[in-house]
């Protein structure tokens, strides 16, 4: 049987959106994009301090709803944005909320250039699933766009051909 497959991702800026719908497209799979009732504003010049305190501290914001079952798919990639070195609070919300077993994930994040431990605390998040590949991308939006929309297709791509 076919594998069903789930994007699911959060973003602040844009940068983590663009993956997430190039990804979604590569492998035809479904995509949910997770966002809180009360989201920071993305044009504020305090969006660093107040982000980056919601994920040092580990926040779990209250989410806008959503009808997608994540449990019901059998390869989920989960995108974020790096807050702090960190993955962001609405990625935490969306863990809480999700019972994943044995599911195999593919990671992938968006940052300034600093990704500090945010793979490996999805993963320690995710225990008892089957990690199937992790990427990065830095200044997205600041440049080499194209090339690195392209970069993620044929990740994505690679990562289903090898399930
Ligand atoms: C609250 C906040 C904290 C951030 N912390 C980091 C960080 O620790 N390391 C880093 O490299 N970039 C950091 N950034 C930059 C973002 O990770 C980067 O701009 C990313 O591409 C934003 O993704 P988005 O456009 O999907 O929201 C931070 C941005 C924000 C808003």
């Amino acid at each position: 049987m076919e594998n069903k497959i789930l994007v699911v991702y959060y973003s602040l800026e844009g940068n983590t959106k663009l993956i997430a719908e190039a990804v979604s497209k590569a492998v035809s799979g479904d995509i949910l994009q997770i966002k809180p009732e009360k989201d920071i504003n993305p044009k504020s010049k305090m969006r660093y301090l107040i982000g980056g305190k919601k994920s040092i501290t580990k926040e779990k914001p209250e989410l806008m709803p959503y009808d997608v079952k994540a449990e019901d798919y059998d390869v989920l990639f989960i995108g974020t944005p790096v807050w702090a070195g960190n993955f962001t609070p609405a990625i935490r919300s969306f863990f809480a909320k999700t019972n994943l077993k044995s599911k195999k994930i593919a990671l992938f994040n968006c940052s300034g250039g600093n990704s500090g431990k945010t793979f490996e605390n999805m993963k320690s998040e995710l225990e008892g699933n089957d990690f199937v590949g992790e990427i990065e991308f830095k200044n997205l939006l600041k440049n080499d766009t194209e090339k690195n929309i392209e970069k993620a297709k044929k990740w994505a791509e690679d990562v289903c051909k090898k399930l």
